[in-house]
């Protein structure tokens, strides 16, 4: 669904380009430190201390539940570029202790703080004011967004502290395929990528902090309702500047795992009936949609997307610059958001090869931002962890072991569909695979390359190839929703130019003159070589049939780079 009107189109060119510059203070949250280190380890090396530190991580809830606490402590105020930091947090803290603060530019400047406890929120709260101009046209609803007002003289001191802010965002394409040709090895620009794109710990907390916002709308309504949020934001494999998507969870009110009495007398809430539960989505998702568009601070293009197959409210969050998608009764999105956590946090190499993956697709348009008949990072996602499982020995488990491994609190049964899987990372043993991950990827691109697309579905929940019960050009079982497929929406020239791109990578990655640094004149740009190449426009887009693409695998772009590169060399030469 595009965003329409003239904010839509101003939104959406300003949220490409929208980074976020930020700079923090205090310490990162224990488990965030896992995660990092994590992925700064050494790939394929010592199992033993992989088993160990899997054993210590974190589940998502875990991870979840100690961001909404530090979130629902917390305020963004908007305050001007040149905000005395020092007078600003001496301000703050008469309040309360701060445990953490960072500032972050995003159509303005903006600071995160987040009081040690609940009381310093409360009493800053209570000495905002209510804005004096045009005060009868305001909604009077009273959210932590706040703004920063400054009746003194202007401060020389002010002058130095915008310098401080650090950019936190992904670099554009150019800019990365430059950073990637200085690295010395595949391995490196493997990882390089991935830290480069992941979240960082300031954006992760402003996620769950625009959640809470969100929530105190919401609960003018349930105030025992939760807003979670789910896939790429929380699931590892986030990039910065991904959209949000967000939760409404109302099971705390429902009390579906409320004790009924075995006898005697009890009362019960009367309730509104709708003619089904996806009509009750649609009308709390209709209510708070509207709540959001009118009262919600900073909310922006807020569009009712009611009778998609699942109902939602889109919304751009001006002061983070998110996209949001508000949904609500999606337990199985959230399942999965689980499950690829888990698989992210199994071995490094899970997500170093997603991002490298979805960052592949993305610079060749095979993954886009606007729906249609592309694959998604979510289809993507999956055929990598299916790739994982059918390594020899494999990387991953199938989803089928990892539901044998459950024990009772781990039983989910949703809408019907079985959900469960052990969530005690310690019980979950992996056989011993030490391939590299440039191994990896150029294995990757031959797995698809040669893929049996026309006959086979991709099934994560067995590991392996299924024969495909429906004619779609790509087949990719959902793992819990098993009968449906995740790629119902892909077509036959969609899955070609992947197909294609899969070939030409998988070659380029053997060639000796595209697979090894190429080094540079001191001063000018680095030559692309290694993954930097498979960044780069490609010409494969154009070819119709794959018969035609198997007679003639080397394509134009590949004979002109090595043309370029015979070249160069040639000419250092002489
Ligand atoms: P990006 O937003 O592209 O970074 O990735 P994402 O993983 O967040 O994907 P998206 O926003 O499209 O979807 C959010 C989450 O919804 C995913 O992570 C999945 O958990 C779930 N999801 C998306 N598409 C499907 C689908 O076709 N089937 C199922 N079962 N879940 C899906
Ligand atoms: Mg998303």
């Amino acid at each position: 669904m595009r965003l329409s009107a003239s904010f839509g189109a101003a939104m959406a060119s300003s949220l490409a380009v929208c980074r976020l510059h930020m700079k923090g203070r205090g310490s990162l949250s224990k488990c965030l430190q896992k995660v990092d280190t994590f992925l700064h380890r050494t790939i394929g090396t010592n199992v033993v201390a992989v088993q160990e530190e899997r054993e210590g991580c974190k589940s998502l809830y875990g991870v979840q539940a100690e961001r909404q606490e530090q979130a629902e402590r917390s305020v963004l105020i908007s305050c001007h570029s040149r905000t005395n930091e020092k007078k600003f947090l001496k301000y703050l803290s008469r309040h309360g202790d701060i445990n953490k603060y960072f500032f972050y530019e995003s159509y303005g400047m903006y600071a995160v703080v987040e009081f040690a406890n609940r009381e310093g929120l409360v009493s800053l709260l209570e000495e905002a004011a209510i804005p004096s101009i045009s005060h009868e046209s305001m909604v009077p609803f009273k959210s932590r967004l706040l703004s920063l007002r400054n009746l003194g003289s202007a401060d020389a001191s002010n002058q130095q502290s915008g310098q401080q802010c650090q950019p936190q965002t992904t670099i554009p394409i150019n800019e990365l395929i430059q950073r990637l040709s200085r690295e010395e090895s595949i391995e490196q620009q493997i990882t390089s990528l991935t830290h480069v794109y992941q979240l960082t710990e300031e954006n992760s907390r402003l996620r769950f902090l625009v959640c809470s916002l969100l929530k105190d709308i919401a609960a003018a309504y349930f105030p025992e309702c939760t807003i979670n949020p789910f896939g790429s934001s929380v699931n590892g494999f986030g990039k910065l500047g991904c959209d949000l998507d967000m939760f409404l969870d109302l099971d705390g009110i429902s009390g579906r795992n409320a004790k009924m009495p075995k006898s005697g007398l009890w009362l019960e809430y009367q309730m509104k009936r709708a003619n089904s539960e996806r009509a009750v989505t649609q009308s709390l998702l209709s209510v708070i949609g509207d709540c959001v568009d009118q009262f919600g601070p900073g909310c922006v293009g807020v569009q009712k997307i009611l009778n998609a197959r699942c109902p939602l409210v889109r919304f751009a969050h001006q002061p983070s610059g998110f996209q949001c998608d508000l949904t609500a009764n999606n337990r199985v999105a959230m399942k999965s958001t689980e499950l690829l956590y888990l698989y992210g946090e199994l071995d490094p190499r899970v997500r170093h090869l997603v991002f490298t993956v979805r960052c592949w697709a993305r610079a060749h348009g095979i993954t886009s931002s606007i729906p249609g008949a592309w694959i998604t990072n979510f289809s993507l996602t999956v055929m990598v962890l299916f790739f994982l499982q059918r390594r020899s020995p494999s990387i991953i488990p199938t989803l089928d072991h990892l539901r044998d491994l459950a024990g009772p609190g781990d039983k989910s049964v949703i809408e019907g569909n079985d959900c469960t899987f052990v969530s005690d990372f310690g019980k979950i043993q992996l056989p011993s695979n030490a391939e590299t991950l440039e191994k990896l990827l150029c294995e990757f691109f031959e797995f698809y390359a040669t893929f049996a697309f026309n006959k086979m579905s991709i099934s994560i929940r067995k590991g392996k190839e299924q024969n495909k019960p429906e004619v779609a050009p790509l087949h990719i079982q959902n793992p819990f929703e098993t009968s449906l497929n995740v790629s119902k929406n892909v077509n036959v020239t969609q899955l070609d130019r992947f197909v294609a791109l899969c070939q030409e990578s998988s070659w380029l990655l053997q060639q000796s003159d595209t697979n090894t640094p190429r080094g540079g004149n001191a001063g000018k740009a680095p030559t692309p070589w290694g993954l930097a190449t498979l960044l780069m426009p490609s010409q494969v887009a154009g070819i119709k049939g794959r018969k035609k693409r198997r007679r003639e695998p080397a394509s134009e772009r590949i004979k002109s780079l090595l043309e370029s590169l015979k070249n160069t060399n040639q000419h250092k030469k002489s």
